[in-house]
């Protein structure tokens, strides 16, 4: 594949979406980020599509009621601009799966999931449950999105240090830092059709080496 197609979806500051924009002006991720859907009407992150001349499409759920209608018109616009593959990035709502999408939508959530997941659990609250649980590793994971809050299939996790002073503002830095490198890795392994999923697992295939290409 070459460019993909991508859509993001926001529902807040969109700190995500302009570490994804970075990484495809960049060339980090082969993709180009065509379309930005926002279920919020005044979310922060808005302005940061407009700012990169991102055609943005705002579905607030506070408008349209009813899971199935919402989903409806995030389709519609996913559609119109023929995205390839959905990142949720701070998105805050649920969306049903429609056929044709499943495997073709992917969120990062700042866990190690299944720890600190599902229903409510989002922002400060992850990390503030991270640091009451008293464990010593934190971490985020990209996964395929299905019907259940955080519970489709993983494609990628990485750890962090939980440490002695931590607040949940300093662990959640620590963390993003790390989402912004796996965010991008996961999306390369993505358009390079490495992700193979298995039931509720993702097999990771080795990226095809370049080694032994002609070039010119
Ligand atoms: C991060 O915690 C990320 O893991 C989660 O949303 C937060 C980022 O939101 N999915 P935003 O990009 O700052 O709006």
């Amino acid at each position: 594949m070459g460019q993909l197609r991508l859509g993001v979806l926001i529902s807040g500051t969109g700190r995500t979406l302009a570490n994804l924009l970075r990484a495809a002006t960049t060339g980090d991720i082969p993709a180009q980020v065509c379309l930005v859907v926002s279920s919020r009407r005044d979310a922060p992150g808005n302005e940061i599509a407009r700012e990169h001349g991102v055609p943005l499409v705002v579905v607030d759920a506070r408008d349209v009621r009813g899971v199935e209608a919402f989903s409806r018109a995030v389709y519609q616009a996913l559609d119109r601009y023929r995205v390839d593959l959905v990142a949720m990035a701070g998105f805050l709502r649920r969306l049903s799966i429609r056929p044709d999408y499943v495997g073709r939508i992917m969120n990062i959530h700042p866990s190690l999931l299944p720890l600190f997941g599902g229903k409510g659990m989002y922002g400060q609250r992850v990390h503030q449950a991270v640091l009451a649980a008293g464990v010593k590793v934190s971490g985020c994971t990209v996964h395929f999105v299905d019907e259940e809050y955080d519970a489709g299939p993983i494609i990628l996790q990485s750890c962090v240090p939980v440490l002695e002073d931590d607040t949940p503002e300093s662990l959640a830095a620590r963390v993003f830092a790390e989402e912004c490198r796996l965010y991008p890795e996961a999306i390369r392994l993505y358009a390079a059709g490495c992700l193979r999923i298995e039931g509720k697992r993702v097999r990771v295939l080795p990226v095809p080496s370049r080694a032994g290409i002609q070039e010119g």
